[in-house]
């Protein structure tokens, strides 16, 4: 985190846009590191995401909109960083939207990723993977475009790949290590477990989906749970 707050510090006043801001996560985390922005805008194509962010933030100089990031209704050259987080393994077309986010970034501002990776990490994180692969499968089976999340060395292959500007920076995100986690804490997951079932559509599939979910609540049970590491990586 030190070293996410020493970067978002070097420019004052900055202009920041989020893409797929989902309920806010990333946008959160930049205003807890920084102050020294002047407006931060978040975008979704989910209006419901992004109603939910509107009544969630207090601060005059955050704003959401509904918007597909891959035509985005911004002027070229308007951000000084355009940051994408946990949204990559989400996208129908990277590169598509690799072109918007740089179209609306200024002359020598920089591209910041934040993407969740699924190797090296312990067991308490595995849970964390399997709990959001578990997700990942029902949301494909009601038609939602989100893929299984990628190596580190996958996510910067893709990135270098997608991208004109060169990756200048990349560093791994780790959460402080937790005690174990509290009676409460396990149920919650549980919970919001059985929340992702809900969304089983095809009730021939609710078998399946069912032992999938005692497999996860079953890891989480006997290891623990942690957030996964995060890779950031800074193009510019
Ligand atoms: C897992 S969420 C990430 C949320 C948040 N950025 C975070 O770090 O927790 C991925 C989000 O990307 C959004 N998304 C996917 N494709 C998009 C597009 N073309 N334009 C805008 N948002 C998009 C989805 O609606 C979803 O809310």
């Amino acid at each position: 985190m030190n070293k996410l707050k020493t970067f978002l510090m070097q420019k004052n006043d900055a202009k920041i846009l989020d893409v797929g801001t989902g309920n806010g996560n990333f946008i959160r985390i930049i205003a807890s590191l920084t102050n020294e922005f002047s407006e931060i805008i978040g975008i979704d194509l989910i209006e419901g995401a992004v109603e939910g962010c509107k009544k969630n933030f207090e601060d005059d100089r955050i704003n959401f909109f509904t918007m597909d990031a891959m035509e985005m209704e911004f002027d070229d050259d308007s951000f000084d960083l355009v940051c994408l987080s946990n949204s990559l393994h989400h996208l129908e077309d990277v590169k598509k939207i690799m072109i918007e986010m740089e179209r609306v970034l200024k002359p020598g501002g920089a591209l910041v990723f934040c993407e969740m990776m699924s190797n090296n990490l312990n067991k308490r994180q595995k849970s964390h993977l399997l709990m959001h692969h578990y997700a990942a499968e029902v949301d494909r089976h009601r038609g939602r475009n989100h893929g299984l999340t990628f190596t580190n060395k996958r996510i910067l292959e893709i990135l270098q790949t997608e991208s004109t500007l060169m990756i200048k920076d990349a560093w791994d995100l780790t959460y402080p290590r937790r005690e174990d986690n509290s009676e409460e804490e396990i149920e919650w997951l549980f919970e919001t477990i059985d929340r992702v079932k809900e969304g089983i559509i095809e009730p021939k599939k609710k078998g399946y989906f069912e032992k999938e979910a005692d497999k996860v609540k079953k890891h989480i049970k006997k290891y623990g749970f942690d957030s996964a590491t995060q890779l950031i990586v800074i193009l510019k």
